[in-house]
C-alpha cells in the first residue's frame, strides 16, 4: 500500500511541509512516496494520497488545481487528504482568525465537490519579499501584514499523525 504526499510549491515551503507529512507517515508505518504534482503521471498507482499546494491569489496554483481536475475519478476513488498553504500567521493579529477561516472555506468549497476529501487543512506558511513585486511589499507593510516563517510544525506533525490513525483505521497501514 503506497501513499502519495504530491504538492505545488512555488518557493519551497509548502515543499518541506510536504517532507515533514511524509516523514511522520513514514514513522508510523506508510510506504510513502513525496513528489510534486507535476512529477506523477499516474496517481492510480498510489492507495491513497495526501495533496498540498501553496495558495497563490486566493487559489491554489494551477498546476495542483489541474492535477486535481484532470484526476479527479482517480482521486474520488481513494482516500484522499488536501492541504493548502497561505500566509495567514503574517496578518495582524485579529484579523488572523476572520482571514484564515474565510480562506479556508473557500478553498475547501472549491475542491470538495471534485474530490471529496476525508479533510482539508489550512497550514501558514513562509514567504520573503523577494517572491513579490516591491509594490505589494510596501503595500503590505503598510496594511500590516508580515513576511515570514510562519510554519508551525507541530500543527503539520499533528495533522499528519491523524491521517496515519485514519489510514490505520482503514488497513493501509499495518
Ligand atoms: C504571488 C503570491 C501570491 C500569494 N497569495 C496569497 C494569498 O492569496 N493568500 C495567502 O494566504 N497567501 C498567499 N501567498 C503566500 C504563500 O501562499 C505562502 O508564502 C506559501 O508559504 C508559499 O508556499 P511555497 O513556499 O511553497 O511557494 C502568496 C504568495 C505569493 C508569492
Amino acid at each position: 500500500m503506497t501513499i502519495l504526499v504530491g504538492y505545488a510549491s512555488a518557493h519551497g515551503s509548502t515543499e518541506e511541509i510536504s517532507r515533514r507529512i511524509a516523514g511522520i507517515l513514514q514513522e508510523q508505518g506508510g510506504e510513502v512516496e513525496v513528489a510534486a504534482v507535476e512529477d506523477v503521471t499516474d496517481p492510480a498507482v498510489f492507495d491513497a494520497i495526501v495533496l498540498g499546494s501553496a495558495i497563490h491569489h486566493q487559489a491554489w496554483l494551477p498546476r495542483a488545481s489541474e492535477f486535481v481536475h484532470g484526476h479527479q475519478d482517480v482521486l474520488r476513488d481513494r482516500p484522499v487528504w488536501l492541504f493548502s498553504v497561505g500566509m495567514s500567521g503574517g496578518l495582524p493579529r485579529w484579523l488572523r482568525p476572520s482571514a484564515r477561516a474565510a480562506q479556508d472555506r473557500r478553498i475547501a468549497r472549491a475542491l470538495r465537490d471534485v474530490v471529496r476529501p476525508r479533510g482539508h487543512h489550512l497550514f501558514s506558511g513562509a514567504a520573503s519579499a523577494e517572491a513579490f513585486p516591491r509594490s505589494s511589499v510596501l503595500l503590505m507593510r503598510v496594511t500590516g501584514i508580515r513576511l515570514g516563517d510562519y510554519r508551525d510544525w507541530a500543527e503539520v506533525e499533528a495533522w499528519a499523525s491523524g491521517i496515519a490513525r485514519e489510514l490505520r483505521g482503514l488497513g493501509y497501514i499495518g
